[in-house]
């Protein structure tokens, strides 16, 4: 059997290591993982995902405190409509973030960005596109677009000068969605420079439902090598979900994907952003530690450690800091949910 050494992950004439450390949204994949990361030549991500709390931990700015303090008076309150988010900031942190991890990086590898289509913050279209045009802006090798199906986010990104030059990718569980996403972007003539296949046994959120037991990565990664070669369409795939091992990750690069993308394996490292208590409790988890449940209000199901806080553990989301899930008409699914809880 080959080993991972064997393989190279090519963009064009660039052959980086075919490991990806798939992005842990708020900062678990942190800046320090994947500088780490693009120093052994492979990719690293970091996230978007709440960037103005990232933003105050590691900036000195207080972002959050004072959107807190601005809409104390809609805490209590269901309807968030009020509630806006200002880009400029929304920008700065971005910017700040991004710039930090690209300024420090050494290396022959690449940092790219989770960006995550859930995260709405009550205008979905206008922070998507400020969050995308900032990570750019600041000079990220690369997006991952993540969490939804992103049939419109590449179009906000067309008139950007770096639209063309920096990797563009999009995270899928189904040909389907693969199908779907590359119809809809066909106007724009700029096909993804990669895919991330996720199978049911990735960490965080699934792309599938309850029935995630019947599907398996293989398979789907079969599924969409098939319908790129039948599109004539030379796209590097990248397989994720369960992979664990050196072997775990050879077996699919002999299946024919371009690299693979892991992160669980990576949670327990001494750059990754979590508490050294929860790492440890990580290192002592065993399968019958783990479920796949249904408590997040995203409507997808997540695989977590059991033990982990989840909306019934009686923290209040801060929806007037982050909007999360804050949809364009003021509603929030996880103040709706954490209020049914308590
Ligand atoms: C703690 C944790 C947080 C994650 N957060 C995100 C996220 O914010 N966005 C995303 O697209 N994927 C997220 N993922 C999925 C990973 O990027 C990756 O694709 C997946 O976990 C790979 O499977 P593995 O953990 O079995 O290696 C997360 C995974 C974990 C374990």
């Amino acid at each position: 059997m080959k080993r991972v050494d064997d393989f190279r992950l090519r963009f064009g004439k660039q052959e980086l290591v075919p490991i990806v450390i798939g992005g842990m949204g708020v900062d678990i994949s942190t800046v320090e993982l994947a500088l780490e990361v693009a120093r052994l030549g492979g990719i690293g991500h970091i996230s978007d995902a709440m960037v103005q709390t990232v933003s105050d931990r590691r900036f000195d700015t207080n972002f959050v405190s004072q959107k807190l303090k601005k809409y104390k008076a809609n805490v209590a309150s269901s309807d968030k409509s009020e509630i806006h988010f200002n880009l400029a900031e929304l920008e700065e942190a971005t910017r700040s973030h991004v710039l930090h991890a690209m300024e420090a990086k050494r290396g022959d590898g690449m940092i790219f960005i989770n960006c995550m289509e859930k995260l709405t913050m009550n205008a979905p279209r206008e922070t998507l596109r400020m969050r995308l045009s900032a990570a750019l802006d600041a000079g990220i090798d690369g997006i991952t677009l993540s969490a939804g199906l992103h049939l419109g986010s590449c179009a906000l990104m067309e008139d950007h000068p770096r639209f063309r030059d920096a990797k563009l990718g999009i995270i899928v569980s189904s040909p389907r969605a693969l199908a779907m996403f590359l119809r809809k972007n066909a106007r724009l003539q700029r096909l993804p420079d990669y895919i991330v296949v996720e199978g049911p046994l990735a960490g965080g959120h699934l792309g599938f439902g309850m029935d995630w037991a019947q599907y398996d990565l293989a398979t789907i990664v079969a599924e969409v090598l098939a319908y790129l070669k039948a599109e004539h369409l030379d796209i590097p795939v990248i397989a994720a979900g369960g992979i664990f091992t050196g072997s775990d990750a050879a077996a699919f690069l002999e299946q024919g994907v371009a690299a693979v993308q892991v992160a669980t394996r990576f949670t327990v490292t001494k750059e990754c952003g979590l508490p050294d208590k929860i790492k440890q409790e990580y290192f002592k988890a065993s399968e019958p530690d783990i479920e796949v449940n249904t408590i997040s209000p995203t409507g997808y199901p997540m695989r977590m450690l059991k033990g982990s806080p989840g909306i019934g553990a009686g923290i209040r989301p801060n929806c007037e800091a982050y909007g999360y899930l804050l949809d364009a008409n003021g509603r929030c699914a996880y103040i709706d949910a954490y209020n049914r809880q308590v």
